[in-house]
């Protein structure tokens, strides 16, 4: 017995992949490993705990949220656009990255993980923490607290916690736009 399918078609980093065929319900972290061979975001508890499957949802108001794809039917996804980790650095038409983000950077410069299996989720939501401080900046003295509500919801099981804390600060104190004084 085979399962219904269902066509897909989604922009992913900035191509358009599909349609293919998809199996309802299926979740879309197995579709972006086991058909689109994007295994960036990674399983981690695959009950929407800890965030490490996440990608970003480039809404077409130009917002970005992050999505958890353990608990997110692939079909959810149908002519949306996102972004996986291998999306996030910039890379010339071969593929081959020119360089990484700024965010990848600092966590990369702060050796922020151990073995790195939550590293993407954290890319992730600083990514999009910092296209939000871009169009609303928040006072340099509430830097600490939104990188802290912004991160949170992502668990590190080798708890490397404050290094990820503190490359995102960096960033964002770093990066003209994003801070504002306060008043
Ligand atoms: S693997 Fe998705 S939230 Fe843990
Ligand atoms: S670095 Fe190992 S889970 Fe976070």
């Amino acid at each position: 017995m085979s399962l219904p399918t269902r066509p897909l078609a989604v922009t992913i980093n900035g191509h358009r992949r599909g349609p293919i065929d998809v199996p309802e319900g299926l979740m879309m972290i197995d579709v972006l490993h086991e058909m689109l061979g994007l295994t960036g975001p990674r399983l981690g508890c695959g009950i929407g705990i800890c965030h490490a499957c996440v990608v970003i949802w480039d809404r077409d108001d130009r917002t970005s949220e992050e999505v958890r794809t353990c608990i997110t039917g692939a079909h959810f996804f149908e002519g949306k656009s996102i972004r996986t980790i291998e999306g996030i650095a910039r890379r010339d038409d071969t593929g081959r990255v020119l360089a990484l983000s700024p965010v990848q950077q600092a966590v990369l410069d702060k050796f922020s993980f151990q073995c790195g299996y939550c590293t993407p989720g954290f890319v992730m939501a600083a990514t999009v923490l910092v296209e939000r401080l871009a169009r609303v900046p928040v006072p340099r003295s509430e830097v600490e607290a939104t990188v802290s509500a912004a991160l949170e919801p992502h668990i590190c099981r080798c708890t490397g916690y404050v290094r990820y804390y503190q490359a995102v600060r960096d960033v964002i104190l770093a990066t003209p736009g994003l801070t504002r004084d306060a008043g």
